[in-house]
């Protein structure tokens, strides 16, 4: 394993027919027994006859801030070979982790470097862009992380203001009926020595490239929507319905946002199979909700992650805990893509009448610029009346699965309403 092997190392136990479960109950033990800082269960040590555990003495994180994830060497060693998993960051192992793509919320405060699995995702999806596979769209209402890409042809469309979000947003939705209709059309039950395909999750082809949707700064979109009033409630709810519908025909949706109040997010959590959870400082009730029960209580705390500062060189930005559909959190730490290596792919597919307008050394500029709004949105959710905060509540219940009464997804008849 990466690091001190007398500060991380790994347990194994001999199953000696017992079971998984009961073996697995002796991490309690070995944690006070050698007073580890956290044990946690190891899939990759694991036999069908042993247990493994690692061990760590100090805090594992101690591993991964030791040393920058260079995105410029990461993506080369690392390319994706399929789209449901994109090689993103190393874990304190020395593994790289993947991420399956799907709808994921990157959360973490300021400075925690929510922009690394971003563009990481961005970085991974290129060649399935090259090759027709994939289509990318986005909203960066803080026209920071996606407005260098605005300068190349990678992307299909990118929106800086609330009003370009709502036409985009319908615009992808349009899209996405579109494909449901082919998807009823492709559907094929087999027989006469035809295998059956009942078209349950479209794989990224030309055909059915996938449709990536990177969302810069969620809530301050979502919050700029309700703002617009019944226009932008409406888009809200095509955004919810683009997310309910989009696992099955392959629109994906990975935003990021800073850290707000619980109830804020809450009603969006179960909309995101991956969760990537940074340095906060938010409730253990919180990080619990993104990372699962009892998390926090089992060692996974993201808010002990060490702060991180232009002043300490940003120490421990990119390191934070993946969460995917099952199985416990994870902590990782992303890879970093610097300015010179985002702008070499924009150099590689240049947007060219939209370089025209640019002056020398204007794109650089752009890179460089430190927009650090610190809490911003906090300050906007601050400033609403107690009323309008109850509304923006309410406004934001369209995205709770869990108020639907099947399992999420909108019927055929919803659908065919639509
Ligand atoms: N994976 C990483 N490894 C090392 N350093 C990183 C990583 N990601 C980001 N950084 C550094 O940390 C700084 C802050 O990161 P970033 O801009 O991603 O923060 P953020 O979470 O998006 O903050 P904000 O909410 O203010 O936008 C970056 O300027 C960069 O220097
Ligand atoms: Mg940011």
């Amino acid at each position: 394993m990466a690091g001190d092997r007398d500060l991380h190392f790994e347990v194994v136990f001999d199953l000696a027919r017992k079971k998984r479960t009961q073996v697995s109950e002796l991490n309690e033990y070995i944690l006070s027994a050698v007073e580890a800082e956290i044990i946690e269960a190891y899939e990759g040590g694991r036999t069908n006859s042993s247990e493994s555990f690692i061990v760590h003495m100090e805090k594992p994180e101690n591993i991964l801030t030791s040393q920058i994830v260079d995105g410029r060497v990461f993506f080369e060693e690392n390319p994706a070979h399929k789209w449901s998993a994109f090689p993103m960051a190393m874990d304190e192992m020395g593994n790289v982790w993947s991420l399956p793509i799907a709808h994921t919320l990157i959360w973490g405060m300021t400075g925690s470097g929510k922009s690394s699995p971003l563009q990481s995702a961005i970085i991974q999806a290129i060649p399935y862009v090259e090759a027709g596979e994939a289509l990318l769209f986005g909203s960066d209402l803080k026209e920071t992380e996606l407005l260098p890409w605005d300068y190349s042809t990678l992307f299909e469309d990118i929106a800086f203001t609330a009003d370009d979000s709502m036409e985009l947003i319908s615009m992808l939705y349009e899209k996405l009926l579109e494909r449901n209709k082919m998807k009823r059309a492709w559907l094929n039950f087999g027989g006469d020595g035809q295998k059956a395909d009942l078209q349950r999750r479209l794989p990224a082809t030309k055909q059915t490239p996938m449709m990536i949707f990177v969302i810069d700064e969620l809530l301050s979109l979502l919050l700029e929507l309700f703002q617009r009033g019944a226009e932008g409630k409406a888009a809200m709810a095509t955004l919810a319905k683009i997310m309910a519908l989009g696992r099955a025909v392959g629109f994906y949706v990975i935003a990021a946002t800073q850290n707000v109040k619980q109830e804020f997010l809450g009603a969006m959590r179960d909309n995101f199979v991956n969760v990537v959870v940074l340095r906060n400082a938010a409730t253990p009730n919180m990080n619990d909700m993104m990372l699962g029960e009892g998390s926090i209580e089992r060692g996974f705390d993201p808010r002990k992650i060490e702060e991180s500062t232009e002043a300490n060189n940003y120490k421990t930005s990119g390191i934070g805990y993946v969460k995917g559909e099952t199985g416990d959190p994870n902590l990782v730490r992303f890879a970093y893509s610097d300015d010179d290596y985002v702008s070499s792919f924009v150099l590689a597919h240049p947007d060219e009448q939209k370089m025209a307008t640019l002056q020398s050394g204007q794109l650089e500029q752009m890179l460089a610029a430190e927009v650090n709004e610190g809490d911003d949105i906090n300050e906007k959710l601050d400033q609403l009346s107690p009323i309008e905060r109850n509304d923006f509540l309410e406004a934001l219940e369209v995205f709770n699965l869990s108020d639907r009464e099947d399992d999420g997804n909108f019927t055929l008849e919803e659908l065919n309403n639509q």
